[in-house]
């Protein structure tokens, strides 16, 4: 029987063989960038893939392979990416030019269909990327509440310096924190009663996108509400990779109004953007109109071409039947690929919402972020597994379907796992079993 190193070494060696061109592009990457790398997440070993193209839902490598797109730029790319109609919008912008420095009707129509579909923030302000957003809302509730310190939750991504996934990155911004455990109500209550006069802010995902697509509780997210609620704590709620999942986000879903509200990818049509918005009061510290306004610059704040694809993706594409259905899809297609690991009798679940999922070691859906021993070699086997079949998944283990991903490649993507599954059904099982003989069905522990 392979063990899941010789498994991972043969696999590796067909990616090489596989991807030459794309081996000499990060060995002259490397010159120039750190590791080759200026997005940590698409790090690979031995190296990442280089693409050349995408057409719809599917993304070219300069070595000339294709692959089945299932990642979706990590969320960002819900329309595929090449939907015409965001050509066509992109095309007419850049014929009026770029860079005005001056303002466009295209924002306030932006911000009118993000308040139509998030009646949280009654206005709004743009930055340029998520994790802005997320800075933008800190801010504003330290100015708001005159107190410096966020309650987030372990496993929480809210951006680059502001990240509670595994461990605390060196490069977070020196903010002070109060971390939780996800959907524990118990430590919540504890926290508040021990440090809720400090807090400004609560953030939470309601689900945890980077820590492993693992859904909210209900009843978690209400008493977080009231107990920010009872504090003087402004409950920030973050939709940057979540709002593709409803057209009202999942904070409909949950039945949950937030006091501040952050939003990112699919907002630009494809485009950097970032968005957080409030109520008219809160958000009147910007009003350049008061006196001793709050001034919030930044060069692409109202970038043209993400304002105008925007309008076109929120306006005429991302309809709440589009996403429903899209969602609807995802949701069967988690379900197929957990039968099928049933089926091989693996200790392996596919966790999520909708359209955006992430594979766990464990037959129990976890309901809080922890890192099974055996999940990162069980996550390299199935990440460069898919890729040297044609699957574009994230390294971690992650998935994202959209608009263009067809019927055809859905079928593929569930035969595909399948042929993976049978293929390395004994060296997974018997990995996890060595790393905590406690995962292996029935009633084992998940990741
Ligand atoms: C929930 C969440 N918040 C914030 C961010 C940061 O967004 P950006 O990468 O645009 O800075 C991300 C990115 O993945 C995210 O998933």
């Amino acid at each position: 029987m392979r063990d899941i190193q010789s498994a991972i070494t043969s696999v590796e060696q067909f990616y090489r063989d596989r991807t030459p061109a794309s081996a000499a592009a990060f060995n002259g990457a490397c010159m120039v960038l750190p590791g080759g790398n200026t997005r940590s997440n698409l790090h690979l070993d031995p190296y990442p893939v280089v693409l050349r193209e995408a057409r719809d839902g599917v993304l070219i490598d300069i070595d000339g392979n294709e692959y089945d797109d299932f990642n979706s730029d990590y969320t960002v790319a819900v329309l595929g990416h090449t939907h015409p109609r965001i050509a066509e919008v992109v095309g007419e912008q850049l014929a009026r030019g770029m860079s005005w420095g001056g303002r466009s009707s295209a924002e306030a129509l932006l911000a009118a269909e993000i308040i139509r579909r998030f009646p949280a923030m009654e206005q709004v302000r743009f930055v340029n990327s998520g994790t802005e957003a997320n800075v933008l809302a800190m801010m504003t509730a330290f100015d708001a509440t005159s107190r410096q310190r966020v309650l987030v939750v372990d496993g929480g991504y809210h951006g680059s310096v502001f990240s509670f996934v595994a461990h605390q990155p060196r490069i977070n911004i020196p903010v002070p924190t109060v971390t939780v455990p996800y959907n524990d109500v118990a430590a919540l209550e504890d926290a508040f009663a021990m440090h809720g006069g400090s807090l400004a802010a609560a953030f939470t995902e309601l689900m945890l996108n980077s820590g492993g697509c693992i859904p909210a509780q209900q009843d978690w997210v209400d008493r977080l509400r009231t107990l920010c609620t009872e504090h003087g704590v402004l409950l920030v709620v973050d939709e940057v990779m979540t709002a593709r999942l409803h057209q009202h986000g999942l904070q409909h879903r949950y039945g949950v109004e937030p006091d501040i509200v952050t939003l990112g990818k699919i907002l630009g049509g494809g485009f950097p953007i970032g968005a957080f918005g409030a109520s008219a009061d809160l958000m009147s510290m910007y009003d350049m109109r008061r006196v001793g306004a709050a001034a919030h610059g930044g060069s692409f704040n109202n970038e043209v071409f993400s304002m105008h694809a925007g309008v076109v993706a929120l306006t005429e594409i991302l309809t709440g039947t589009v996403l429903d259905h899209m969602n609807a899809e995802g949701d069967h297609l988690r379900r197929r690929v957990n039968e099928l690991f049933i089926r091989h009798d693996l200790p392996l679940v596919m966790t999520g919402i909708g359209s955006t999922m992430a594979l766990h070691v464990g037959v129990e859906e976890p309901q809080r972020f922890v890192t099974h021993p055996a999940a990162p070699a069980v996550r390299r086997l199935f990440h460069l597994g898919l890729l040297v079949k044609g699957i574009w998944v994230a390294s971690r283990g992650m998935i994202a379907t959209s608009l263009a991903t067809s019927h055809t490649q859905l079928d593929r993507f569930v035969d595909v796992v399948d042929e993976w599954a049978s293929e390395n059904a004994d060296a997974l099982r018997a990995h996890v079993a060595a790393s905590d003989p406690l995962a292996g069905r029935p009633g084992g522990r998940a990741s």
